[in-house]
């Protein structure tokens, strides 16, 4: 079964990523910034297949290097980007917070660059490894939307940075795919949003499943549709 290494697992889409892959025998590399703070995963660590809980902020270099070192020489079939942020209030033509739209980009577009990076030794150790960044529809350029500039110029700068490495990754049969999760219920989808954290994960999980190199520099959608750029 796959070893799967997921940050921003301890809320959110992330969390129910986490449970859905060990649920389903995965090994699971579940990254947080505070560990002593993850008090689901934490509970997560009594169960029969506990994941293995890592301290990773993906914005930080020397944090991305103390894991990239620990789990040296550990094949990882499946990288997940899901640690991801909103950007705040304040990103429309009236108001700009300008600082939250350069930590939005260090965390939805610069960290899937930097955590893949640093684990493609583990990837290339794999049988069909796959990095797969959820981004979302907000960055897509085919669909015509107003507002949240922040949050979507990072999506969308991050879909680029997926198909170029898709691209340079091709050769080693690593496979890349930015993915758009859904209008999900968690703190950043807010309550009225579509669907809930465990649809999203798990037409996700089916999604990463069924992946092959075929597949890699295309955008997809948590239920298996292809998405517009
Ligand atoms: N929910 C939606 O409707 C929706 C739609 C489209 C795309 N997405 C994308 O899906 C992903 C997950 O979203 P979500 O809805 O689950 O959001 P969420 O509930 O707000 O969770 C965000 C996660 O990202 C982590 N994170 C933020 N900054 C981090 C950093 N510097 N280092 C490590 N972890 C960090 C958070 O950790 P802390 O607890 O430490 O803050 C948390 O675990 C994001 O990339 C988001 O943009 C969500």
């Amino acid at each position: 079964m796959d070893t799967v290494l997921i940050t921003g697992a301890n809320r959110g889409i992330g969390f129910e990523l986490t449970r859905q892959y060990l649920n389903a025998g995965a090994q699971v590399i579940a990254a947080c910034r505070d560990p002593n703070k993850a008090d689901a995963l934490q509970q997560l660590t009594s169960q029969a297949r506990p994941p293995s809980v890592e301290q990773l902020d993906v914005t930080k270099q020397d944090s991305v290097d103390a894991l990239a070192s620990k789990l040296d020489g550990t094949p990882l079939d499946v990288v997940i980007n899901n640690a991801g942020i909103m950007g705040g209030n304040r990103q429309s033509l009236d108001t700009m917070d300008y600082d939250a739209w350069a930590d939005t980009f260090s965390v939805n577009t610069i960290a899937p660059f930097r955590v893949s990076t640093a684990f493609l030794p583990n990837l290339k150790m794999a049988d069909r490894p796959r990095i797969i960044t959820i981004s979302s529809q907000m960055g897509s350029l085919n669909r015509q939307s107003t507002g949240a500039y922040i949050y979507r110029s990072s999506k969308a700068a991050v879909n680029k940075v997926m198909q170029v490495m898709a691209l340079e990754l091709k050769n080693y049969g690593i496979i890349v795919c930015p993915v758009h999760p859904g209008w999900v219920r968690t703190d950043m989808g807010g309550p009225t949003a579509d669907i809930s954290p465990q649809e999203s994960a798990k037409g996700l999980f089916d999604l990463i499943s069924e992946l092959t190199i075929k597949d890699t520099g295309k955008f997809f959608s948590w239920n298996g549709e292809e998405h517009d750029w």
